[in-house]
């Protein structure tokens, strides 16, 4: 697939946009020139309304009252039975989405996730001991994909065996337009037989029986996992039905793991291009700084949707009542009026006001405590072991207007005498 040039004027709608990476120069012009800019699908969507800049994404994501995430959280126009067989709480308004996120809170809080800090560590220098006996490697596979998938096995208390091939499934979810995760791309094929599966996609059927076993008992889960503490408090409270519990299952296995996979992907890249900031990670200074960088630079989740309750007027723009509107995060974290210089990557610049995680809204991300903690410990391992990094090639990127990752990328690395 050739990837279409950047020049400013790019369709945002069209994942063959995103193909060679995100079209930024389509995204700094859209927040010079248009804001809250309105595009037009032509697939017999709706149209939708995108906020470019910071403010209208933290603005929108504070009021959920009128920006409700409870028509759906992606661009795709579903019918009320499509959103309520696939509807996780990410879909849900407060007070009902309140429920189960107060049912979920403690496992990944800020504490929680300081408890697993010994455990990733040691999960981080195997795979990264692992990884620089090869003389070359793909840091994707090798590194990046490898710790969130064998941390989110071990809180979830999932089997080890099972792990690549929940990934794989949970990667043909999110990656349902990229003909490297997928065989059925939502938008080239007929996929109406998988409506009523989360991404309508086939690897949605194979994830729900997963599911399904591990709630009759079928599939042995670590006993002290975090499933199993769900389950049984889901039994005491009933937040979630079967169907909630499916999809709440997909959500955890595709979300948890592309996003920090692709944030280390980004990483890896950035320490490729500049080894100097390997040398800035060893002075130790911007441990608490840089893994938001890397995070905020990386955006993996580009965008999510809100629905519009009522009429309401935004940049100059009127947006109806029932109107899509996308919150592109990936923009606001390269918004001018924020961030100084918002192409380099500082380690050191305080990114915490960046929104990746979907930051100022009811539903900001779940994972992030845990990503940062990832993302942390294995830039400590990189830096204590590797001098540099020889980029190979430049990487290939997910296509898909909704996630943005490296898929393959190529290194060598020098390592510290
Ligand atoms: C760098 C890594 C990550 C990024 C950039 C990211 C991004 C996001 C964003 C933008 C949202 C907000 C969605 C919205 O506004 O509708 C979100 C929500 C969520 N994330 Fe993450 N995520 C990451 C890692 C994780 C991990 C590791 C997990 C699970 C272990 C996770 C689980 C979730 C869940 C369950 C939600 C829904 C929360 C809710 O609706 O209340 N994420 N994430």
């Amino acid at each position: 697939m050739t990837a279409v040039v950047d020049d400013g004027n790019l369709d945002i709608s069209n994942h063959d946009s995103f193909a060679g990476g995100v079209p930024h120069k389509t995204f700094e012009r859209l927040r010079r020139e248009d804001p809250v800019h309105w595009t037009p699908e032509h697939d017999g969507g709706r149209g939708f309304w995108s906020l470019t800049r910071r403010a209208d994404i933290l603005a929108a994501n504070g009021n959920n009252k009128v920006f409700s995430s409870a028509q759906g959280i992606r661009i795709e126009d579903q019918s009320h039975e499509e959103y309520m067989a696939r509807r996780t709480f990410q879909e849900t308004d407060p007070p009902e989405h309140r429920l189960t996120r107060k049912m979920l809170n403690p496992a990944f809080s800020k504490v929680a996730v300081a408890s697993y800090e010994e455990m990733i560590t040691e999960l981080a220098v195997d795979i990264v001991d692992k990884a620089l006996t090869l003389d070359e490697f793909d840091g994707v596979e090798q590194i990046a994909k490898q710790l969130p998938m064998l941390m989110l096995g071990r809180i979830l208390g999932l089997p080890r065996e099972d792990l690549d091939w929940l990934v794989s499934k949970g990667d043909a979810l999110i990656g349902n337009t990229d003909p490297d995760f997928a065989q059925v791309l939502v938008d080239k094929v007929d996929t109406s037989e998988y409506r009523l599966m989360p991404f309508r996609s086939p690897a949605g059927v194979e994830l729900y029986d997963y599911a399904e076993a591990i709630m009759k008992g079928e599939k042995a889960i670590d006993p002290d996992g975090l499933l199993r503490k769900i389950l049984d408090q889901n039994e005491a409270d009933a937040v979630m039905d079967e169907r909630g519990f499916k999809n709440f299952f997909c959500l955890l296995v595709a979300a948890g793991n592309d996003t920090t996979r692709y944030s280390i992907a980004m990483a890896l890249y950035q320490l490729a291009k500049n080894p100097a900031l390997l040398a800035q990670l060893r002075e130790g200074e911007v441990w608490n700084t840089a893994a938001d960088e890397f995070i905020r630079v990386a955006s993996p989740t580009m965008h999510f949707r809100r629905t519009a309750t009522e009429d309401v007027e935004m940049g100059g723009k009127h947006i109806k009542k029932g109107d899509k509107v996308l919150l592109w995060f990936v923009s606001g974290n390269r918004d001018e009026e924020v961030f100084e210089d918002p192409f380099a990557v500082k380690l050191d610049r305080v990114a915490t006001n960046h929104v990746a995680f979907g930051q100022g809204g009811v539903h900001v991300c779940l994972g992030m405590w845990l990503a940062r903690m990832e993302l942390k410990v294995l830039l400590k391992v990189l830096a204590d072991k590797v001098e540099k990094f020889d980029l190979l090639s430049e990487p290939t990127w997910t296509r898909s207007n909704f996630i943005c990752g490296v898929k393959k990328l190529p290194l060598r690395a020098h390592l510290r005498t």
